[in-house]
């Protein structure tokens, strides 16, 4: 059901009217707001509300967000590759361009069956990543589908999972870390084949047997500032409260529960890769 195919009128003209007021509320249509960028038929979107990508021995698949974005507060839903997903890793995250990029990361590593996914985390702020948290989670996130939401805003960047923050990192600008907050970034996300790094440190290889190895996307929601032109519209409002949303007592509670029993790495506490001292940001992080 496209917009641009309605015949015209005043009816039409208004549900077009409507659509971009509501389209920061209700969740939106994933062949208006994204196209399959790769993989040759092998990502689809179903009926508007449902995406797929899939993997088999000749190739994975993509998709990109149409809008670029500078801030937001972005859900998707997501049911990962189900049984034996090792060596599979689903991506899923923001990106800008060029050799001095920013780019927030959810990357899920896939497992044998019955072992756990891998939930990587990252953060690259003009170029320069080397901010991996990595996580098991507290559910199977093949069996059903979870939220994942990126809170961006320019004092911090949160990831959440099913409302649960379980990473911020704040802008540490005043201690010299660059933080992402000039280039406007769209959403990625591929499903791909990296049995040489993925599981186990690349210990478990991919069985090609289980391909097409699929993964799931539904309810994506954006209340978020789109840059087009070079112009930044916020949703209908100038100031929306999540531009300045800071965790609360209760979140903070929840991000120390996930960190203390699902964080499984964190640079900031990897003495050996950083004998010289952690990188700045570490104070806060
Ligand atoms: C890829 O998978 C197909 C279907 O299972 C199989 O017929 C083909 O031989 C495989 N190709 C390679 C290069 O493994
Ligand atoms: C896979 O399972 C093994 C064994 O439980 C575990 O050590 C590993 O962290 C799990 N995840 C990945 C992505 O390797």
């Amino acid at each position: 059901m496209g917009f641009s195919s309605s015949s015209s009128g005043f009816p039409s003209f208004y549900l077009v009217l409507l659509f971009l007021v509501g389209t920061s509320i209700v969740s939106a249509d994933f062949y208006n707001e994204f196209d399959i960028t790769w993989g040759n038929g092998r990502g689809k979107i179903l009926n508007g509300d449902l995406l797929t990508l899939s993997l088999d021995n000749s190739s994975g698949s993509g998709f990109e967000s149409r809008n670029e974005y500078m801030f937001g507060k972005i859900d998707m839903q997501l049911k990962l590759v189900a049984g034996n997903s090792a060596g599979t890793v689903t991506a899923y995250y923001l990106s800008s361009k060029g050799s001095n990029w920013d780019e927030i990361d959810f990357e899920f590593l896939g497992n044998l069956s019955g072992d756990p996914y891998i939930l990587h985390t990252n953060v690259f702020s003009q170029g320069k990543g080397n901010r991996e948290q990595q996580f098991y989670l507290w559910f199977d996130p093949t069996a059903d589908f979870h939220t994942y939401s990126i809170l961006w805003n320019p004092k911090s960047i949160v990831f959440s999972v099913d409302g649960t923050p379980i990473r911020e990192f704040k802008n540490a600008e005043s201690n010299g870390v660059p933080f992402p907050k000039d280039q406007p970034m769209r959403i990625h996300s591929s499903l791909w084949n990296a049995d040489d790094w993925a599981t186990r440190g690349g210990l478990v290889k991919t069985d090609w047997s289980k391909a097409p190895f699929t993964a799931s996307y539904r309810n994506f929601k954006a209340d978020a500032c789109v840059v087009s032109s070079g112009k930044s519209s916020c949703g209908g409002s100038d100031n929306p409260a999540w531009l300045s949303e800071e965790l609360d007592n209760t979140k903070q509670e929840r991000l120390r529960w996930a960190q203390k029993n699902y964080m499984i790495y964190n640079y900031c506490s990897d003495s050996k890769r950083f004998p010289q001292g952690f990188p700045p940001e570490c104070k806060s992080a």
